[in-house]
């Protein structure tokens, strides 16, 4: 069976950002469910747990038609939450990393970077996620996906992922959804980002 990730913060830390019910909620209940009823579908096709949760993407074949649809929605509602949470910080500090120098090359400064994840989340259109990837050739770009689409699923390398389904935000931010968006960046782990930004690189490189 798949185990649910550990995190190392507690959430009333993080309830500038996100009160503790909300995430709560969101950890224990709905991320939580979707590894439940991945772990059961797997389980009802003898799988051996054998690949990464990553590696199941491309081994998708090896599983019955009728279960596909099944196991990737829920895999991809494990792997995203599982990017969301790992990525928060109450003690978020920027530094100067590889990461922040490729954003700058990239976006000209944060703050532009910034501007523009939230214009492309203005764009999504229901539920889903506004994610920062890197292409196959280690480009960086902003996509949207919807529900719980996988930005893997199209061949990227996802860095950043906000949650945009209401139960993200919707008890402490109601309507205001752009309040939710603009305070998601004082919250991310950049040393985490950085860490995935640069073993993501190597692993584009080496293809
Ligand atoms: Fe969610």
């Amino acid at each position: 069976m798949y185990k649910s990730i550990e995190l190392d913060y507690n959430f009333k830390d993080l309830e500038n950002f996100l009160d503790e019910e909300t995430l709560t909620i969101h950890f224990d209940i709905l991320y939580k469910n979707y590894l439940n009823r991945l772990n059961k579908v797997l389980d009802q096709n003898h799988y051996d747990f054998g690949y990464s949760k990553e590696e199941l993407i491309e081994h998708i074949e090896e599983f019955p038609i009728k279960d596909r649809d099944t196991i990737l929605y829920n895999l991809g509602g494990v792997l995203n939450h599982e990017r969301y949470f790992t990525i928060l910080d109450p003690h978020s500090s920027l530094k100067k990393t590889p990461f922040l120098k490729k954003i700058e090359e990239t976006y000209g400064s944060f703050s532009n970077f910034k501007e523009e994840f939230l214009k492309v989340a203005s764009y999504l259109v229901g539920s889903g996620y506004t994610n920062l990837v890197l292409d196959k050739d280690g480009k960086m770009l902003i996509i949207n996906t919807s529900n719980q689409e996988l930005p893997d699923f199209y061949g990227f390398y996802p860095l950043i992922s906000l949650d945009l389904w209401e139960h993200a935000y919707f008890l402490k931010y109601h309507q205001k959804k752009e309040e939710y968006m603009q305070n998601f960046f004082n919250y991310l782990n950049y040393d985490e980002i950085n860490a995935l930004y640069e073993e993501k690189t190597k692993e584009i490189q080496s293809l």
